[in-house]
Order: C-alpha cells, then structure tokens, then sequence
C-alpha cells in the first residue's frame, strides 16, 4: 500500500532515499517525504503529491546526513496533505518514524496520549507511533527499549521504521506487512519492497512477523520483540535492476505487457517435458495433494480472474473446484476440512483480504499453497505450500504479465492435481504441453502483428464497452472489462456469452462495442451471442484464430494462433492488454498509476 525506504551508511542517505522513493512509488504515489540525520537533529521534508513534487520542494535545501528513513504514501486514514504524510515525529523532531499497515487501536492510543498532554497534528493512525515512543523515553528509557515497548503497544498491522535525533541507527519491525533488508559492504537498507534498493544491491533478509531490527552502519541485529536474538540468514535475489525500469517504452505496462514472452517462459521452464509431452511440476513433492477431495480457490480482482480461470482449468482436470472472492470468503465460507486444497492466488502475496481468507483456510485445517509472484512475501510464509509464478517484478498498477504467469501456473496445476488426485490424464497433456513449450514465441509475433492500436482508435469515445465470453473465455472477458475500466476510465463490463440474453442486452447500442473472445469450445454459441448484439446495432470485435467463422460477420478482427483451448484464452487477453493500453493512451491516462488504485492492497 505505502511504500519504506531506510538508509545507513557511510554515504549520503538523501539520494538514496529518493531514488528508493521512486522505485517504490507504485505502492502509494499520493504524498511522499524523507527524514534525514543532519548532524544536529532529524529534518523532516514531506508532502502531498509524488515523489516529483517532494524532490522540486526541497531542491536547494541541505538535507547531509548518511542516515534517514522515506516513504510514499497511500491514504487509509486521512486524506493526502503534508500534514498526513510520513515521515512522522514527536513533534520535537526527536524521533521520525514511516509505517505501512494499519494500527487497529490508534483511536485508544491516541486518547491517552492526548490526556498525557501529546499534541497531534495529523489525522494519520501513524502518528500515534513516535508519540508512544516518545512517551517512554520521556519515563526514562532507553531509545530501543522505547522502541519495543511501543511496538508491543500496537494492535494491527504494520512495517514501521524508527531514527532518533543524534544517533546514527535505525529501528524497525514487522507485523503482516512486508519489510526487507538489504545489505552492502558499507551501507544498510530497509525497505517495503526489494525493488527499492535493487541497484545498490541483490543480497537481502526478509524479515518474519514479530522480527525486531537494529541496524547501524557496522552491523545488524535480528531479535524479536522481546529482545531474544533471532537467526536470519541473507539470500540474493536474482531480479535483474533493468527490470524495475521502464527501459524503451513510455509505460511500465507496456513494457510489462511486451515481457511476456520472456516471464511466461520463466513460468514455465523446468515444469514441463515437453518431448515427453508432461507436466511434471517437480518442485511439489510427491503426495502432497493425497487425499485432497476438492479444491477452492480465492483471490481478488485480476488475481480472482486468473483464480476462476484455474477453477475451470481443475474441472476440465476433472477436479472439484470453485474460486471464490477472498473478501467474500469469512462471510460465505464454503465448507472446508483437511481434505479441502485452498489456493491463494496472488500477484503480491500481500494483499490483505487474501491474506485474511488464507488464515481462515489455515485454521479450518484445509491444506494450503499461495501461488504468488513475490518471493518472502506473507502469502508464501502463511500457506503450507507456495508455488512462484517467477513473472519477475510488475510495477504497473493494472497487472498484466502476472495474470498471464498465474493462469498458466494453474493449467500446469490442474493437469498435477488432476493426475495426483483423479489418477486421470485429464485433457489432452501432450496438446497443451505443446502449446506452452510455443506459447513464449507465439505471444512474442501476436505482440508484433496486433491490431489493437487500430481498433482503439476505431472505437475511441464509445459510451460502453462490452466483453464476452465462454468456459475459459469468460475470465478472460471480465479481465479484458476491469483492465480496461481501471486504465481508460471508461465503463466496460464482461459477461459469460449465454447470459448476455438475459438482461445485459438492454444496455446494448451502435455506441457499445463488444469484444468477442473464441477459446474453440462451443465457439458456434457464443458467435450467436455476439450476432444478437450486432442485430441491435454494437459493433464486434471477434478475438479469434485466422479463417474463424466470427472473422466473417465480425466488425474487426484480433488474431490470435490456433492452440490448446485451455491456452486461446490467453493469447485473447494479451490483444484485450493492447486494446485496452492503447485505448487509455488516446485518452492520455496516467496509465502506470491509475487514480484511486494502488499496487498493493493491503486494507481490507
Ligand atoms: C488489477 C489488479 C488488482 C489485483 C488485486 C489483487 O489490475 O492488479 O485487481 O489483482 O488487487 O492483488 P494481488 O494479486 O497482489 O493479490
């Protein structure tokens, strides 16, 4: 949601600080600021706006000092002002704290540090933090007890981060919100996320929930809350520093939407044998879906599309499967036991209703595995199992090339458990292996020959935008709807071909393309669906092979290659991608940051 940097060294903190800011600026882009040890005291520089507008605001200022801590922000409790924006202080400048999370009892805190006299100044629940530690050190303790101490006070969620006036160390801990170490010869980081720090250096620690750190610019020092020393060993992550930079294009989605071909490839590598035509998914140990009888699968926006994708892929498996919304899940829990698999599909692994769901599964005895792109993250720490879909780091808001290494990662899954537990070779594995082994280059000529710059041109001003489709093709059509809402700003809604006819079909006009996606099965239905929508006038778009009978009656045409129907789906949504960027680039959307929505959501 928000995103930590903190820097110790022999260097100075500032640039670092920035930069961290910028590479982290996906996960909050409304206010940002820096705390800096300047040798006298803690100077603070924060405010409202991106990180853009913190560097002009303090151009020109002398902020030296080789210790600091930064963060961007994205709002939960108060709006976006310099007043709400992080770093936040005692008021007396001796302490600067940053935290990403929520502390559930801030208003209780609050009140009795008020009655102690504290004066607040922001209505952020953050600023209960440096107070309550400032509290202590006013009762005479020491700066790192009085760090625990008011860490032990707080209830919720939290990666927060601590520097006191005249020291030349950082404090921070971790409660269900992720926070990183990185390491150098001379130099220590802190941070939200690995990409943060990535081009000073790949060696890091990530932190566990109840882990406490002490850190100058000699040495680190891992314990819990209690002080007791804790052993945590740094390993090197192998994401290349290019990769957290837009390189030629002009958007992150863009780029990220062209990197499939490479990320899928690495979804994919050493899970398949192609020349025997299996799926061998290796890395799960042999049993370790014995005695499964069903499986569900949660998730939330894209993630619950790749999610119901993979529902559909496990019945096709001849699995018992459903998806189902993790924000729904503690309301309309299905029944679980241990003979349940739930599945935790997650770009982040950190998003807090997935999350939620994913405890809930744990202490209901179901067996667990997080599929997830993040290495360390808390879905992968919580589940039993973690399968990585190895997507490398996504920084547009509007995910693309995670949700094509999820559905992927689950068609390999579903032959896996249909295997283990049906003891059936489910569909055809040697056509769908055939199809992933040239899915990479297959995607790589559909990106080159697209026509989706055309066609949002075309339909550029329309008043709605409609997506069906059908079996497979149906997440994929309410994906194509949410990327395309969340990017465009426009209204577009997907549907499953059939139920078109049952009422959506009012909403329908020449002013309301629809895009049609083929997967091969019961293709013929789903082209009378959009045939019942062109008699009424909307125009149709059929994603399909070339020489498909919709290319015929269809107003314009998306390509995409003849494959395993498990993957046509797919192929249609990297050409809905397109359509969808190109649409939002006439529009002129700031389509890395879309407004109101951040990377990560780690609010429920
Ligand atoms: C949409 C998008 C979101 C996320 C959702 C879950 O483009 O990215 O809908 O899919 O917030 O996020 P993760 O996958 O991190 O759990």
């Amino acid at each position: 949601m928000c995103g930590i940097i903190g820097h110790v060294g022999d260097g100075d903190a500032l640039e670092t600080l920035l930069t961290g800011l910028e590479n982290l600026e996906y996960r909050g882009y409304d206010s940002a600021g820096v705390a800096v040890q300047n040798g006298s005291g803690i100077d603070v520089q924060k405010r409202s706006g991106k990180v853009d507008d913190l560097k002009a605001s303090i151009d020109g200022v002398s902020l030296d000092g080789a210790v600091g801590i930064g963060h961007t922000r994205w709002s939960t409790h108060g709006p976006p002002t310099d007043e709400n924006a992080h770093p936040h202080t005692d008021g007396t400048e001796d302490v600067a704290v940053v935290h990403n999370g929520i502390i559930e009892n801030y208003a209780e805190l609050k009140a009795s540090l008020q009655e102690q006299g504290y004066e607040f100044t922001s209505d952020t629940d953050t600023e209960v933090i440096p107070h309550l530690i400032q509290s202590h050190l006013d009762a005479g303790l020491s700066n790192e007890t009085a760090f625990r101490r008011a860490v032990d006070e707080l209830e919720g969620s939290y990666a927060v981060t601590a520097m006191f006036s005249g020291e030349h160390v950082l404090y921070a801990a971790r409660k269900g919100s992720p926070l990183v170490v990185g390491v150098r010869d001379d130099q220590f980081f802190l941070a939200s996320d690995v990409p943060a720090f990535l081009e000073y250096t790949d060696t890091v620690v990530f932190l566990e929930d109840g882990d406490v750190v002490v850190v100058d610019k000699e040495e680190i020092e891992f314990t819990d809350l209690d002080g007791n020393p804790l052993v945590r060993e740094p390993e090197t992550v192998e994401w290349d520093p290019e990769q957290t930079g837009k390189g030629e294009y002009d958007h992150f989605m863009l780029k990220e939407i062209h990197e499939q071909p490479v990320s899928l490839a690495q979804t994919i590598e050493g899970r398949t044998d192609p020349e025997n035509g299996r799926i061998t998914l290796d890395e799960l140990d042999p049993g370790v879906f014995d005695g499964i009888e069903s499986v569900q699968l949660i998730a939330c926006g894209t993630s619950y599309h790749a999610a119901l994708y993979g529902s559909l892929a496990l019945n096709r498996a001849g699995v018992r499967a459903r998806a189902l919304l993790a924000n729904e899940y503690s309301v309309a829990t299905p029944p679980i036991d241990e003979e349940t698999l739930v599945i935790a599909v997650s770009q982040s692994g950190e998003t807090a209703d997935t999350l939620n769901a994913l405890r809930l599964a744990n202490a209901e005895g179901a067996k667990t595995l997080a599929l997830t792109n993040v290495v360390g993250s808390t879905a992968a720490r919580v589940a039993d199992e973690t399968l990585f879909i190895r997507a490398g780091p996504e920084i547009g808001v509007a995910a693309t090339k995670t949700f094509s290494s999820q559905a992927v990662m689950l068609a390999l899954l579903a032959h896996r458990i249909g295997a283990d537990v049906c003891d059936t070779r489910p569909t055809d594995p040697d056509s769908l292996v055939f199809g992933l082994d040239r899915m990479p280059d297959a995607i790589d000529d559909l990106i080159t020959s697209s026509d989706a710059e055309s066609i949002a041109r075309q339909y550029d001003g329309s008043q709605s935008y409609f997506f069906i489709g059908r079996g497979l093709g149906f997440p994929v059509a309410l994906e194509g709807a949410l990327k395309f809402k969340e990017i465009t700003y426009n209204h577009a809604e997907g549907f499953a071909s059939g139920e078109l006819k049952h009422g959506p079909l009012a909403l329908v006009t020449p002013d309301t393309p629809l895009f049609a996606v083929f997967t091969g099965v019961e293709d013929e239905k789903t082209l009378k669906n959009a045939e019942e929508a062109q008699t009424r006038g909307a125009p149709i778009v059929a994603v399909c092979p070339a020489g498909h009978r919709a290319v015929d009656i269809a107003d314009a045409h998306l390509e995409i290659p003849e494959t395993d129907p498990t993957l046509a789906g797919l192929f249609a949504n990297v050409q809905l991608q397109l359509v969808s960027y190109h649409a939002a680039r006439l529009l002129d959307r700031p389509i890395d940051k879309p407004r109101n929505l951040a990377k990560s959501v780690t609010v429920e």
